[in-house]
């Protein structure tokens, strides 16, 4: 197998059974109790910026881009990647991380962050959040804590609890609701 034989292509609905089963293999169980799994429990991936492999007509690794909320701080959740094992080690991981950045940027997101090893990571730009800034819903080494910004000040609007972005806009919208509703009772 050569780079050429392997294409990168946008998510689509008919890669759904195929990144699962890419997942399994890669987490096992395990992967539903991990602090990135109850993030993205909380809404949907982007599929416009999750990007898969192909070797033939066959995804062979993928990578989902989550949009998710901190505080005021807003970015987008690298992960899962993987890699079937028979393809790793020639550049997959790394160059669908790339993509997936490169699209984030595009789509204007403030910055992207993941959980995983820094010496993957770090060479493709990604630097640790500082410790205790932000709080993932299940522990994690925070010395895995990553994130690359591409507006300059997002990671550090990043604070607090780290939970999908639509969960934080019910959020903040609740509020809202509570002032209509009590609009409406006193107009009643
Ligand atoms: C991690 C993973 C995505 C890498 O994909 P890949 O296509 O094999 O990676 P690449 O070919 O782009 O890069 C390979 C290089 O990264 C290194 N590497 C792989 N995993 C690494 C890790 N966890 N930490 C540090 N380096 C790592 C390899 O040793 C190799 O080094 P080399 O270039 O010096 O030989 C793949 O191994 C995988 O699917 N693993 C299981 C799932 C997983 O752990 N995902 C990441 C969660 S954060």
């Amino acid at each position: 197998m050569t780079p050429a034989d392997v294409t990168y292509l946008p998510e689509a609905p008919a890669h759904d059974a195929e990144i699962e089963d890419i997942n399994a293999e890669a987490f096992g169980p395990g992967r539903f109790v991990r602090a990135a799994y109850r993030i993205r429990e909380g809404g949907p991936h982007e599929r416009d910026l999750s990007f898969v492999a192909l070797n033939g007509g066959v995804v062979i690794a993928s990578v989902r881009l989550t949009r998710i909320a901190a505080g005021a701080g807003r970015a987008l959740l690298l992960g899962p990647l993987a890699v079937r094992p028979a393809f790793k080690n020639v550049g997959i991981g790394r160059k669908l991380v790339r993509i997936a950045l490169e699209s984030a940027e595009k789509a204007k997101a403030p910055a992207v962050l993941l959980v995983g090893d820094e010496p993957y990571y770090g060479p493709l730009g990604f630097s640790r959040i500082p410790r205790g800034q932000i709080v993932m819903p299940r522990p994690v080494d925070p010395n895995r804590l990553l994130a690359v910004e591409f507006v300059p000040g997002a990671v550090a609007r990043l604070a607090g609890e780290v939970c999908h972005a639509d969960l934080a806009r019910v959020a903040e919208d609740e509020p809202l609701a509570e002032t209509a509703a009590m609009q409406s009772k006193a107009m009643a």
